[in-house]
């Protein structure tokens, strides 16, 4: 990898480190992949190109909608050049189509269509396995915001989900649901992190509801690479 700084951070999916300028750091994206709190691990060969590939895409298509991303550029395959951020220890979800913990926690049937998209808050905290919050636990118990920031982080969400929903439909792909992290840049204003891949999007192909996401690695679905490339694929012919 190009300019490696010293290592800030390391996730299950990512490295970051940082370079000579504080206000920029580097994403490097690797091949593997865990589930259930890293319970399940393994390899998806070429991930880390694919979801910098589609991150760059989406984060390229969020910017041209006026919404503010860490997105700096790709310098190489499977590594993303990003703003430095103050990360907010929250992970967001968006749901469109009923699936995953949503179906588990409350016994609805997976593909049942929400009226609504219906937005989420889990506790980003491995050793606690990331337990969901409510508003008040996140403003009053936890407070990792305030309410007004609370309100900011939603209306934005909700945003991206129909930019993003907009362009799925154009890979023929149904955005089933997906998760998001936010964090505050210098000058305290609020900016999406993280990545948009695969990995953390549920993506169905529109025709025949075929799983072409990380799910297929969580429940040993097979083809799991083949369906990362067909998503990368998709989303740079669209
Ligand atoms: P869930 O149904 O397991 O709660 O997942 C909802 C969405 O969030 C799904 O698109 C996968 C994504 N996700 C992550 O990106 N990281 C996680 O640790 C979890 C649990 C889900
Ligand atoms: N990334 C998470 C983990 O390793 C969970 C998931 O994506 O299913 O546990």
């Amino acid at each position: 990898m190009s300019n490696k700084g010293e290592k800030l951070y390391e996730g299950k999916a990512k490295v970051i480190y940082g370079t000579e300028d504080p206000g920029i750091v580097h994403a490097y994206f690797k091949d593997d992949a865990t589930a259930f709190n890293a319970l399940k691990k393994g390899t998806i060969a070429h991930k880390g190109t694919v979801n910098a590939t589609v991150s760059t895409r989406l984060f390229r298509l969020l910017a041209a909608e006026g919404i503010r991303t860490h997105f700096i550029d790709q310098p190489a395959p499977n590594e993303l050049r990003l703003e430095r951020l103050e990360m907010i220890p929250l992970e967001v979800v968006v749901r469109n189509i009923a699936a995953g913990s949503l179906c588990k926690r409350y016994g609805i049937p997976a593909g049942q269509v929400l009226e609504e998209p219906l937005v989420e808050f889990f506790y980003k905290a491995d050793d606690l396995q990331d337990p969901m919050l409510n508003d008040d636990h996140v403003t009053q118990v936890l407070k990792i915001v305030t309410r007004p920031e609370l309100q900011q982080i939603k209306d934005l969400t909700l945003k991206i989900n129909q930019a993003l929903h907009v362009f799925f439909v154009r890979c023929n792909l149904r955005l089933v649901d997906f998760k998001l992290e936010y964090g505050w840049d210098a000058n305290k204003a609020l900016v999406l992190g993280d990545e948009i891949s695969p990995d953390n999007c549920r993506l169905w192909d529109v025709t025949d509801n075929r799983v072409l996401d990380k799910d297929r690695f969580r429940m040993d679905m097979g083809d799991v690479e083949s369906s990362y490339q067909e998503v990368m694929k998709r989303v740079l012919e669209a």
